[in-house]
């Protein structure tokens, strides 16, 4: 394990990312002790703020963030404490050496977090190496986006490997950070009963749903630049299908890890026209609230999706012949991250005869809104009914949030940020996964250009457009709801 950094640089320290969850993340690792008391916390952005300034906006953004029983006021100032700030435009060089002067000593080990606008990477990185903050013992967390297709991913990802190896190099995916999606880990690897049924003898298909009910929430030039597909798929999502997807590793460690998940990364099968569905919230009522259209929201026209829903196939031994569903969209009916494990029907059903119908086993993974575990079976209902036997589906809960109740819910980037300032790169992604992400999505996205795929409107409040609906039904089978 690599020992913790002494100095944490935050670029994009006076940001929305950083005030609505990088700041929360660290004190609430400084409420548990998890960093050390002497752990300088540097922030850096272009507004010209003195270090007390910087403070007064933590302080603020923390009073803002943080629930009314955790707002304690000696926590409160003793982590303030680890604040100081330096005004930087990355844009040029010649703020570097003060920055670098600013972080101070780093011969205890640096780790930076990098969320910023793609044109400031190469930057960034520039400054950040000829200021001496680049050094070995420093390594450096990068927040999406980072590129917009293969090629632009791969310009950035080459700017940062000048300055540092790929094990300094720690790319973000909060849901990485979900302890949800940990706990399908162990769910898998910790225990013996679910391993051997899952493979294509045992599982009919996966569908993997990422629903919201916010829409554009103000960022409408990145948004509208990037869309579902980029802004949720290329990442998130298809770190969940890896993570469902991938062998057992030899061990829980980053290179073990993220060598399976990579492997079922190069094993996705380039899709076909019919096997996605684009989308874009039109209006409707999300939650019993009338809501614009997203080009209302937009104020002009866009062809860009809020909505898409595909077909993916893992080519491997494992998964032949199972599909794997994924869907994810803004303005729909309800907020709901979550995994669906779909089993076999039995091979035979016994109870026919007298009437007893049965559904499939179905393993329901849910990340959010709550955190739980739920095992859908088959089970008689108590009756004494001379016709014959009544099955009912019911589930085997697990819920995470009442097994663990005294265990406080971590938002994904206090693991993340822990992780980065204790070097283990376990949960974060390396470049060849993120390369092989992006070469299935720019296929997806050349297939839309040549088939002049425009998205499909959808109410908000709904599910998506039909042809998602369709999508599954296509084949016999139905999205859980
Ligand atoms: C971000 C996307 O990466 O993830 C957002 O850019 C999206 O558009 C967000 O809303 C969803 O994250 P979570 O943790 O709220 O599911």
């Amino acid at each position: 394990m690599a020992t913790s950094s002494s100095a944490l640089l935050l670029f994009g320290a006076t940001g929305d990312l950083s005030k609505r969850m990088l700041l929360p993340s660290l004190y609430a690792l400084h409420e548990d002790g998890l960093i050390a008391a002497n752990l300088r916390i540097v922030g850096t952005a272009r507004s010209e703020l003195s270090d007390d300034e910087f403070r007064a906006m933590a302080r603020e953004a923390l009073l803002e963030h943080l629930p009314e029983d955790r707002r304690h006021e000696e926590n409160l100032a003793s982590f303030i404490d680890h604040l100081v700030y330096q005004p930087l435009d990355a844009s040029t060089i010649e703020g570097f050496d003060a920055l670098a002067e600013k972080v101070g000593d780093i011969s205890g080990g640096l780790s930076i977090f990098l969320s910023t606008a793609p044109f400031l990477f190469e930057p960034t990185i520039k400054g950040l190496k000829a200021s001496g903050l680049a050094g070995e013992n420093v390594r450096i967390g990068l927040e999406k986006p980072l590129g917009n297709d293969l090629a632009s991913s791969r310009v950035i990802n080459d700017a940062v490997a000048s300055a540092f190896e790929e094990d300094r190099i720690f790319r973000i995916d909060h849901y990485l950070g979900k302890e949800t999606v940990q706990n399908l880990l162990a769910l898998r690897f910790a225990n013996a009963m679910f391993e051997p049924l899952w493979n294509a003898n045992g599982i009919d298909h996966v569908q993997i749903t990422v629903s919201e009910t916010v829409g554009l929430e103000g960022r409408h030039g990145f948004y509208d630049d990037t869309g579902a597909l980029r802004d949720m798929v290329q990442n998130h999502m298809l770190q969940l299908l890896a993570i469902t997807a991938m062998e057992p590793p030899a061990d829980f460690d980053a290179t073990a890890v993220r060598d399976e998940k990579v492997k079922v990364l190069r094993s996705l099968r380039p899709l076909e026209a019919a096997e996605m569905v684009r989308g874009q919230y039109g209006e409707g009522a999300v939650k019993g609230e009338s809501v614009g259209s997203y080009e209302a929201d937009l104020g002009e026209s866009s062809d860009t999706e809020t909505f898409v829903a595909l077909k993916a196939h893992v080519d491997n031994w494992r998964w032949q012949g199972v599909p794997f569903y994924l869907r994810t969209g803004k303005r729909m009916a309800e907020r709901r991250s979550e995994i669906v494990i779909q089993f076999k029907q039995v091979p035979h059903n016994i109870f026919a005869e007298r009437g007893g119908e049965l559904s499939a086993n179905r393993l329901v993974i849910r990340l959010q809104p709550e955190e739980y575990v739920r095992l859908m079976v088959m089970a008689k209902k108590p009756s004494m009914d001379r016709d014959g036997v009544i099955l009912r589906e019911v589930p085997l809960d697990l819920s995470l949030t009442q097994a663990f109740a005294k265990a406080r819910r971590r938002i994904a980037y206090e693991r993340l940020l822990l992780d980065l300032i204790d070097g283990d790169p376990t949960l974060f992604v390396r470049r060849d996964e993120v390369e092989a992400q992006w070469k299935w999505i720019d296929a997806i996205r050349a297939m839309w250009t040549k088939q002049g795929m425009e998205p499909r409107s959808y109410g908000s409040g709904s599910w998506g457009p039909s042809a998602a609906i369709a999508l599954t039904e296509r084949d016999g089978r139905s999205w859980h709801e």
